[in-house]
């Protein structure tokens, strides 16, 4: 028998179900053996009993996407996966996003071309459907669903993405025809313009009247809305970065009428407030807008309970890396503009698994299990990964975490690796952070980035493992 490329010693194997303690044989990327006493490797690696988990798998992403307008975002393939990578994550599902007038095989070519030779960890696509017409419903989206592209986000606010009820109604339609998920961004879009406008009429322009233009009852009325419109056409949909109490009832209150409603959420929400975006009206607050808003401490512990309990499926970044200082990011239309002219978004890929790890497996709140279910393997088999990706088994491939654990890290924008000038968890103390990733066997950090750009892999998706979207029987002809 050959022997093993690497064989990773003394392992405490988590996976969404156990716990256990093996070494793990690894031979052309993929784990061969999980057993105690396996035969030398060519490469041995002491795990010395630490915790071993999946690579997470960071769903929702957003690399060298363009934003119609002066801002560029700071991180691309190879920056964005690099950072991914020294965090623990070892597959990204960034978006390819359509242009309004734009053909979506024409964004996804465009973003292939964009990803290059640059990734250094395994990627694939969402779509993100903005103009639906006939042609792009009924012909490309299912033809790019059957080549892989099985999941789309739709917006119902931002004006040059969102889409109105109807046509939410027409693509849910497709996705329920062809089998794919729809991830929901969930924002009451005529409300955020109202509000918006009598904020900046009265001089509140500030970056903290972001999160004053876009309060709870603005994500609880769309949260509403997208789970009313998915059970009219009776597809399972997913409500993306839920922010906070109302619309986790609405989710809740969705799943317990049996409705596949799926959530995710993002460390935003469980460590950053609305005073984030500043207690008076500098511009640092810009650092922190991000689209739904962090909301308050409250809030923060509703999303813990979700996490706990169920509510949620995905733990997710929700990366959108505009850097601060420059022209090009949050300052692209001038020195200080007003909150609706700042580029939304916050970065995350790399201390996305930390900050859980840490925050929440240490403290007790959440298990080890639930943290890889969250992390890896609900994204996989949501997305069509699984079991390729996602877990720890025979035959998935070698993406791995060996953690480190107990010694305080202050997490600190000089220790990352993404592309931005500063990270929104500048300071914070953590317990947690990864000693090593594994993308297929690869080492690619170990206290240093060792990904080497080109190694990422395009991963074609399948549709969505069955039992999280079964359906129920809708007599309506759709
Ligand atoms: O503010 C955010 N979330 N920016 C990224 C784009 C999105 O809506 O996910
Ligand atoms: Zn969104
Ligand atoms: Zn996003």
């Amino acid at each position: 028998m050959q022997p093993f490329d690497t064989v990773i010693r003394n392992a405490c194997v988590v996976t969404a179900a156990d716990i256990f303690n093996c070494d793990i044989g690894i031979r052309s990327g993929r784990i061969a053996a999980l057993a105690t006493d396996l035969p030398a490797g060519l490469t041995e690696i002491d795990a010395a009993g630490r915790h071993v988990t999946p690579g997470g798998i960071d769903s929702h992403v957003h690399l060298d996407q363009p934003t119609g307008d002066a801002s560029v975002m700071a991180d691309d393939f190879y920056s964005g996966t690099v950072s991914a990578a020294c965090g623990g994550t070892t597959t990204v599902i960034p978006f390819a996003c359509q242009q309004k007038g734009q053909s979506l095989q024409a964004a996804v070519d465009d973003y292939h071309r964009r990803a290059g030779s640059k990734p250094v960890i395994d990627y694939a696509f969402h779509l993100i459907v903005t103009d639906p017409t006939p042609d792009v419903l009924h012909r490309e989206l299912p033809a790019l669903i059957e080549d892989g592209y099985t999941s789309f986000k739709i917006y119902m606010t931002y004006d040059a993405l969102k889409m109105g009820d109807r046509e939410i109604l027409e693509t849910l339609s497709v996705a329920r025809r062809e089998g794919a998920m729809v991830m929901l961004h969930a924002e009451n879009s005529d409300c955020i313009a109202w509000l918006t406008e009598r904020l900046l009429a009265a001089g509140h322009g500030a970056p903290r009247y972001h999160a004053s233009s876009r309060p709870m009852l603005i994500e609880r009325e769309a949260t509403h809305r997208a789970i009313a419109l998915a059970e009219l056409v009776d597809v399972p949909i997913l409500i993306v970065h839920v922010s906070g109490r109302e619309a986790v009832e609405q989710i809740r209150w969705a799943q317990s009428k049996g409705l596949k409603v799926f959530a995710e959420t993002c460390p935003q929400y469980l460590f950053l407030t609305a005073d984030s975006l500043g207690c008076d009206d500098s511009f640092e607050g810009a650092k922190c807008i991000c689209s739904p808003p962090p909301r308050d401490p409250a809030n923060q512990q509703v999303i813990w309970d979700g996490l706990e309990n169920g509510s949620f499926e995905l733990f997710s970044s929700d990366h959108a890396p505009f850097r601060y200082e420059g022209r090009d990011g949050k300052k692209a239309n001038g020195d200080s503009p007003t909150f609706d002219e700042v580029a939304n978004g916050i970065p995350g890929v790399e201390t996305r698994m930390a900050l859980l790890w840490s925050e929440g497996v240490r403290t007790g709140r959440i298990t080890p299990q639930s943290f890889v279910a969250l992390t890896s393997t609900n994204a996989a088999k949501m997305y069509g990964l699984y079991p390729r990706k996602g877990s720890i088994a025979i035959g998935a491939d070698a993406d791995l975490v060996i953690w480190n654990e107990g010694q305080r890290v202050e997490l600190t924008n000089q220790m990352l690796h993404h592309n931005v000038d500063y990270t929104p968890y500048e300071g914070m103390q953590l317990t947690a952070w990864p000693a090593m990733t594994l993308s297929r066997g690869d080492v690619v950090w170990d206290g240093e980035p060792r990904g080497v750009a080109g190694r990422g892999t395009f991963l074609p998706c399948a549709r969505p493992v069955p039992a999280q979207t079964r359906r129920r029987q809708n007599e309506l002809p759709l």
